[in-house]
Formats: C-alpha cells, structure tokens, sequence
C-alpha cells in the first residue's frame, strides 16, 4: 500500500470528470434513487481502489436546490464521490454550450459553419467554461491533501491543470483525453486555443488514448508555443508548468464482467429467445450513442445500398441498431435524431414487405448490461461507422461476448475510431464516407468462412483480454507516479 512522505495515511486519488458515477433522481412522490452508473470509467478504476483511497469529483448531473444539495452530498459521499454542483445556466453554457457545441465537435474535426466565427456566438460560453472549471478546482481543493494523486478526465476540465497549479504548485497532476485531439489545423481554429493548451502543461502527464492523438497535441505545442518539445515531453517551466510528459495508454473494458453476465441463466434465456426471434435472418448490431460523430445516418445509408445490391438478403438479414439517447438539450443532437428517424423511415419503407416484415430495428433508448451483453452474442455482424471516434468501447465489448461461440461473429470497424489501430487486424475496416465500400463489407462479413471469423476473432479477443480497463488505470497511475517522481528528483538536483 502507497503511503505519503508527510504521513501513515494512504495516498489518494482524486478522479476528477465531468459527470458523477451516480444518478440521484427524485420522482413526483419526494423518493430519491441513487442509481451507480457502470462500465466505463467506473470498472476502470475499481481496480485502483486497492492500492489507493479514491474520491470521485464530477457533476451529479441536474441543478438541485440547497435541501437537495445536502441529500445528494451526503448519499454521494457514502458511495466516495464528492458532487460539484452547477446552477442551470452555467449547465447550458458550459456542458452544452462549450464543451459539447464547441470542443466536441472540434476535436470530432467538425468546424463551425464556413461563414460563422465560433467566437461571437461562444464568447459567453467560454466564460462559463473558466467559471466551471474553477468550480471544480474549488472543490479538488477542497478534499485534496499533500502528495495526493490529481486524475482530470477530458475535454470539460482543460483549465483545471493550470488552477490547480497556481494553488498547489506541488500537486500531482493528471490528464486524460477521452477524445480524439484534432490535427493542428483544426486545433489551432480555436480562438481559446493558447489558454487551453497552456493550462494542460501545467500537469505533469497527458495521456491520450492513441499515439497520432498525443503527435497531433505535440504538434499544436510546436505551432502555439516557443517551448522545449521532444518526443514525449514538453518542458513547460517557463510558463509555470514543468516538465510534461506525454503518454499512450489507451483505455480497454473489463471483458470477465461480460464474460460472467453471459452465464447467468437469464442471460442465457435471453439468448435463447433472441435466436428464436431472429431465426433464419442474419443479425447485424449498431450499439452507439445517439451522437453525430458515431456516423449513424452513413451506417443507414449504407445499409440500405448493401439491400439494394443484394434484394435475395431483405428476408435473411436484419439491421438492430440501438441510438442511446445523448446531450438531448443540444440542437445539434436533437436535428440528428430527426435525420436519423427519417432515414429508418425511407429504409423501412422501401425494403419493407408482409412476407418478410421490417429491416431495420431501431430504438431511442438505452439498454440494461444483460440484455445487452445478449444482444451482442446473437449478432452476427457487428457494424461501427464512426466518423471520428477516441477509441470505441462498443467494439470490445462485442467481442468479449462473441468469445466461447463455435462460429464468432465478425466486426466490421471505421478506420476512424481509435479502435481500428487495436483491433484493425481483428476486423473487417472501413472508410464510413465511402458508403459502397461498408454495404460491400457488410456482404463480405455476412458471406466469410468460418475459419477466417475464428481468425478475425482470435485476434481481436486477445488483444481485449489483455489490455483491459484495470491495466489501463494502473499504467496511467503508473506513468503519473513516474512523470512525479522523475520531477522531484529533476528539482532536488
Ligand atoms: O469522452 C466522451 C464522453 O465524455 C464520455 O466520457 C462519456 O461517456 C460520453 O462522452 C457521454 O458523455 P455525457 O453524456 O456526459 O455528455
């Protein structure tokens, strides 16, 4: 166990994001349910938990009154989260103003309109941005003690480096990009671009999930400033930073924890009924959020071209494909469901017929971890067509459930999605845009030979298998103790 130089207490770290892993809600009776989100992050860093004490910092995800407040701090804190909460307006210029019609489409190589400037309409945004980030610097503060390990999550919480340096120039810092970080043309768009990427150099490691992310960072250091770069690290002394180290470590998920879902008997149940409904026709799954960088209308459309090259496949196969719903309050993401609706609208109805019922199944909902982990068993195909994607965790975990299978199912995977430089090897790739080549990769999955889907799969689970979720919160925390402690020895000499 890690102990602080100052004290006998263990050393904590302090994970910050965006969003808590619990949902508090309260229905029309007054009764309040705390809901423990799972996946991602959350069964990444329980693994850390036994080696150090951890406190969540995030956003529990709704404005609440003062009552509330002390209702949601006190049930939070039993579960080691710490909520930071927000008023509603800095909510709608901050999370679906800044972060979420600013910086996500950016890093997602979406630019604002060619006769718009993103800075008259956002100004007021990026205030708000710099005023959540100290909000949550605030609240760091206030639980951080000496030699505790500061992990910042995302594109949200780019300022927080820099804050939490000024306050504690001796703090351990951390920072994780969840996202693609664009080429430097597109990076350097940004009117905020200077006070961003100076405040992440005030951390002590950035890590990102694929190394043309941490080149694509590296270079906009080499355009923007007039600092020491080499390979892996920046040195950033002169800004008040240090020494930056700069890292790889690409995030993975917890396969056992789909591996066991899939034994249990109602799982199994579900499977049974899934082959039985879907018996005679090929199951081709899409599990993405609701989100327009997931590439959602180009996987319809290429569908739809796929059933016009192959009408004999309308009754043998069916498109299943499930849009998580996602950043509902943002106009962008509201306009895409309406697209999206009415591209399964125009497949339905023209390759739709009594003998042979509906091809595409579409829902606007989400699904709970057993009948999704089902869901992926069954599929035959599994189709992800992001146009720009940090890494894609729905592509694991298709595969983990595919594993034990006699004939496992094939990925067919963008080329745009982080993924693709880890499981590339272990799947069909595909240029989203190039719409005739997914509806040809489609047939080609649908057609392969059983020898060549064990080999696609071998490959792709064990890559999965090894670099789960828990190894990639252990080597994170690993590069940040070294990135620290290589400091240390830098400044003592
Ligand atoms: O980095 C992408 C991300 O922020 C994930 O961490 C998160 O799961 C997803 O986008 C959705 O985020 P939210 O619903 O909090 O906007």
């Amino acid at each position: 166990q890690l102990q602080t130089k100052h004290s006998h207490r263990r050393q904590k770290v302090l994970v910050v994001a965006n969003r808590l892993p619990t949902k508090p809600k309260r229905d029309a009776d007054g009764n309040w349910t705390f809901e423990r989100c799972s996946g991602g992050l959350v069964s990444c860093l329980a693994g850390i938990r036994a080696k150090f004490d951890m406190v969540w910092l995030g956003w529990p995800g709704a404005d609440f009154n003062d009552v509330e407040k002390d209702i949601v701090a006190n049930e939070a804190m039993k579960q080691g989260c710490y909520p930071v909460f927000l008023r509603q307006n800095l909510i709608d210029e901050y999370y679906n103003g800044f972060a979420n019609n600013v910086l996500w489409p950016l890093f997602h190589y979406i630019m604002p309109p060619f006769d718009k400037g993103v800075n008259e309409c956002s100004t007021g945004q990026w205030e708000a941005y710099r005023k959540a980030n100290e909000i949550f610097t605030e609240a760091i503060l206030s639980v951080y003690e000496d030699d505790d390990y500061v992990w910042i999550h995302d594109y949200h919480l780019m300022l927080v480096p820099k804050f939490l340096r000024e306050a504690k120039p001796d703090c351990n810092i951390g920072w994780f990009l969840h996202t693609p970080f664009p080429s430097a043309e597109i990076y350097r768009t940004l009117p905020w671009r200077q006070e961003i990427i100076e405040s992440l150099l005030h951390a002590n490691l950035l890590g990102f999930h694929v190394y043309d992310y941490l080149r694509h960072f590296l270079s906009s250091c080499v355009q923007l400033t007039s600092l020491e770069i080499s390979a892996h690290s920046v040195d950033a002394t002169s800004i008040g930073g240090c020494i930056v180290t700069c890292a790889t470590v690409p995030i993975g998920i917890s396969p056992d924890e789909f591996l066991t879902g899939l034994q249990k008997p109602e799982v199994k149940q579900q499977i049974e009924q899934l082959h039985e409904q879907y018996a005679g026709r090929k199951v081709i799954l899409g599990i993405d959020r609701l989100d327009y960088m997931k590439g959602i209308p180009h996987k319809l459309m290429s569908f739809g071209r796929f059933l016009e090259n192959h009408p004999d496949w309308a009754d043998k196969c069916v498109l299943v494909q499930l849009a998580v719903p996602s950043r509902r309050d943002v106009p962008e993401y509201q306009r895409l469901q309406r697209q999206v609706h009415e591209l399964v609208g125009q497949i339905s109805g023209k390759h739709s017929s009594i003998a042979t019922g509906v091809p595409v199944i579409y829902m606007d909902s989400s699904m709970s971890p057993d009948d999704l982990s089902a869901l992926y068993n069954v599929a035959d195909v599994a189709l992800i067509t992001s146009l720009r994607d940090g890494m894609n965790l729905v592509s694991y975990e298709y595969i983990a459930c595919q594993h034990g299978k006699t004939v496992p199912g094939v990925l067919i995977l963008s080329e745009f999605a982080g993924a693709a430089q880890s499981l590339g090897a272990g799947s069909i790739r595909v240029n989203p845009w190039h719409l005739q080549d997914t509806a040809h990769a489609i047939y080609e999955a649908l057609m392969m030979g059983s020898e060549e889907r064990e080999a696609l799969h071998d490959y792709a689970f064990k890559y999965v298998s090894e670099h789960t979720a828990q190894k990639w919160a252990e080597t994170f925390l690993q590069c940040l103790q070294e990135a620290c402690s290589d400091l240390m020895e830098v400044t003592s000499q």
